[in-house]
């Protein structure tokens, strides 16, 4: 096991496709599997793509605590109490997941805007505008094919893992870059922030959660 090296924006590794793995059960797969889930936990990351290792291999790892979602997503607020209603019936933890050589299919038009941060662009959050339902497959170490839909909070960080493999990263997804901020500012100026953004009748529940973002942004990989 081993602690990697965070490739950061500007690194030629984030800008390349990376190619598919033949053989999800490998020694080498595996054992970069787990270098990437003790480099994320170690950042204190949310997900991470190959890439931003230096490896420049279709994986994702990510996973999605059901309560941190349903604040990204503005479904509850920050200090209700976790046994309240609220917080026991929209989501489940979507448990730590690898993907090999995922696919995402979008199942809807609609996009809402959202919070997102990048360890490999650290510092700053922006806000990027995602797919809000989508399906995606790939194929788990033992070979096995996992295939889920997602919405909101979950949705996004998938967007966002598998775009790394393409060699995008968040930034160049977002169509306002005024809405492009250091991490530290947009949490002491939430409230302007929400006050500039646009009101979508979709996106005003989720824009409640901008003045808590800031702090809780930073996971994503
Ligand atoms: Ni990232």
């Amino acid at each position: 096991m081993a602690i990697l090296k965070i490739a950061r924006m500007g690194h030629p590794v984030l800008r390349r496709k990376a190619a598919p793995v033949e053989d999800p059960g490998a020694p080498e797969i595996r054992r970069l599997v787990r270098d990437m889930l003790e480099t994320m936990e170690d950042a204190g990351g949310t997900g991470l793509a190959a890439p931003q290792v230096h490896v420049p291999l279709r994986v994702v790892v990510f996973f999605v605590a059901g309560r941190r979602a349903e604040l990204e997503d503005g479904l509850i607020e920050e200090g209700a109490a976790e046994d309240a209603p609220a917080a026991r019936e929209f989501r489940h933890d979507v448990p730590l997941t690898v993907l090999v050589n995922p696919e995402i299919e979008v199942l809807t038009a609609e996009t809402a805007l959202g919070p997102e941060a990048c360890l490999s662009v650290p510092g700053l959050v922006g806000q990027v505008p995602r797919a809000t339902r989508i399906r995606y497959r790939g194929l788990g170490l033992e070979g096995e094919t996992i295939e889920r839909e997602a919405e909101g909070f979950h949705a996004r960080v998938v967007q966002h893992e598998c775009d790394h493999l393409d060699g995008i990263l968040y930034p160049q997804r977002m169509t306002d870059l005024s809405l492009l901020a250091f991490t530290t500012e947009a949490g002491r100026f939430a409230a302007e922030q929400r006050a500039a953004m646009p009101a979508a009748p979709d996106e005003a529940e989720a824009d409640a959660g901008t003045e808590r973002e800031a702090e809780k942004v930073q996971g994503h990989g």
